[in-house]
């Protein structure tokens, strides 16, 4: 492969301390994922997915080893994790297992409010999120509270609000695990289309292998260790 990384996990470890117990949930991973590649993360429980996630997300920090964004480190152990939500912003989108709308919120306003927390006006606000509705398929669902949409609308909305302000990296953490096949299938037909179209990055963890022909890699995690395939 010829373009550089978007982003580089680089030689990232993670040891947890509980008491005097450790846990290593990443051991020395290095990971490189390229603009426009959708990679799917998988593995069995506890063998560091999410770890790995948090840690190439900017959610948290390594313990050792170091993340890259176009060739310059990010984070490191020493970064202050507050000092990464302004590039966490403006540059990463997240989707997780449960929606995690505001309840009180309709579709629209969830998405808006991401592009108003990085300081888009309302007007344009309400506008593009309209569109990214429209663009999902739930443009007459705009108005509904997440209460009033079902599992597969509220997901969309998610990636709607995590698309908002146009990242160039989407992490997802088992996205369609709430949902049916078909509709788990969408959402990853979703991310395609996006790492297709839009050349962003995307990084699924998965236990879905029936949506793997989708993904140009898969990287299977096995006691925090990253095997690439
Ligand atoms: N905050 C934490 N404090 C202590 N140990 C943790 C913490 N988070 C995760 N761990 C441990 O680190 C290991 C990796 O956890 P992680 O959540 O990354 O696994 P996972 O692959 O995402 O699992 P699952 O498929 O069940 O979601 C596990 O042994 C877990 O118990
Ligand atoms: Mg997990």
């Amino acid at each position: 492969m010829s373009a550089a990384p978007l982003i580089s996990v680089s030689q990232a470890s993670k040891v947890y301390r509980i008491g005097d117990a450790q846990v290593r949930a990443l051991d020395e991973a290095s990971v490189e994922i390229r603009a426009g590649e959708l990679v799917g993360i998988l593995g069995p429980s506890g063998s560091g997915k999410t770890t790995f996630l948090m840690i190439a997300g900017l959610l948290d920090t390594p313990t050792s080893g170091r993340v890259l964004f176009n060739g310059r480190v990010i984070s490191k152990p020493e970064t202050n994790l507050n000092q990464l939500r302004d590039f966490r912003r403006k540059h990463l989108g997240f989707v997780f297992q449960k929606a995690n709308l505001i309840p009180f919120l309709n579709a629209t306003q969830n998405v808006q409010i991401a592009l108003q927390i990085n300081g888009a006006r309302r007007r344009y606000a309400a506008q593009r999120s309209r569109l990214l509705l429209e663009q999902f398929g739930i443009g007459n669902r705009a108005k509904n509270l997440p209460s009033q949409l079902s599992g597969g609308e509220q997901q969309r909305v998610a990636i709607a609000r995590a698309l908002a302000n146009q990242p160039e990296l989407i992490l997802a953490d088992e996205p369609t695990a709430n949902l049916d096949s078909a509709r788990g299938r969408q959402v990853m037909e979703t991310f395609r289309r996006l790492a297709d179209q839009e050349r962003i990055a995307i990084c699924v963890v998965t236990h879905d292998l029936r949506c793997v022909d989708l993904f140009d890699r898969c990287i299977t995690m096995s006691d925090g260790r990253p095997t690439v395939q």
